[in-house]
This record gives C-alpha cells, sequence and structure tokens, in this order.
C-alpha cells in the first residue's frame, strides 16, 4: 500500500481499523468508567452488552431504578469517547425509548439502552 493511498481521511480510516482490529476480531469491548467522584474503572466484556449490564457483571455501581428497562433515566451515562462504538456505530442516534424519555444524544444515553461494540469511555451521571 502505496503512501498516497493513506493521505487525510483514508489514513485515518485506515489506522481506526488497524487499532480496532483486535476488538474485532477477538469480539471484546472495553468501558472506561468515570464516575462523579473522578474514580475510574476499565473493564472488558464480550461486545454486544449494554453499558449498564457490564458495569452490574463487574460490580461497578450504577442505578438502574427500572431494572434496565428504559423508563426511569437514573442509568444516565454521558459517552466522552467511542460513539461510533455503540449501537450501530452511527452516532447521535438514541433510540426511541431514550426519545420519549427525553434523553438527548449524542453524549448522553441511558446504560441501559447504550449497547457496546468496542472501546468507549462513558461518564456515570449522578441521578
Ligand atoms: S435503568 Fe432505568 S432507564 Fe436505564
Amino acid at each position: 500500500m502505496g503512501s498516497r493511498m493513506l493521505r487525510g481521511t483514508g489514513k485515518r480510516k485506515f489506522l481506526r481499523l488497524l487499532f480496532l482490529l483486535p476488538y474485532a476480531l477477538l469480539r471484546m469491548a472495553k468501558v472506561t468508567y468515570i464516575h462523579p467522584d473522578g474514580s475510574v474503572k476499565v473493564v472488558e466484556s464480550e461486545n454486544g452488552k449494554s453499558v449498564l449490564q457490564i458495569a452490574l457483571e463487574n460490580g461497578i455501581p450504577v442505578e438502574h431504578a427500572c431494572g434496565g428497562n428504559g423508563f426511569c433515566t437514573t442509568c444516565s451515562c454521558d459517552v466522552q469517547e467511542g460513539q461510533k462504538m455503540i449501537d450501530t456505530g452511527v452516532v447521535s442516534a438514541v433510540n426511541e425509548r431514550e426519545e420519549n424519555m427525553g434523553v438527548e444524544g449524542p453524549e448522553r444515553r441511558l446504560s441501559c439502552q447504550t449497547i457496546v461494540h468496542g472501546e468507549i469511555t462513558v461518564k456515570v451521571v449522578e441521578a
């Protein structure tokens, strides 16, 4: 592959794919949780689980008054990095349930409705 092919956005796309390849091959998700007190915890999980599900499986406290059904907003989080690694990869795509609950993307999401497919960083929002 010549250097002419790695210019501008093409180069960025190539580097992004190269960076994401291990996660895609291993079908792994990596989530960095930043809590309101500033503490940080990084965990890995398999792809296709919600931010809330991964947190609970790893003992990370995230409020979830409705049990993860998208009806309370206590699990709100801000996706700070990796927005293309959630849901279908479409930035700002809050789902219908989030929209009905008044959640406005692209950063603010419900952690029970946000499915992870790679590496992301979320800030847990105090309810
Ligand atoms: S746990 Fe209630 S909206 Fe996510």
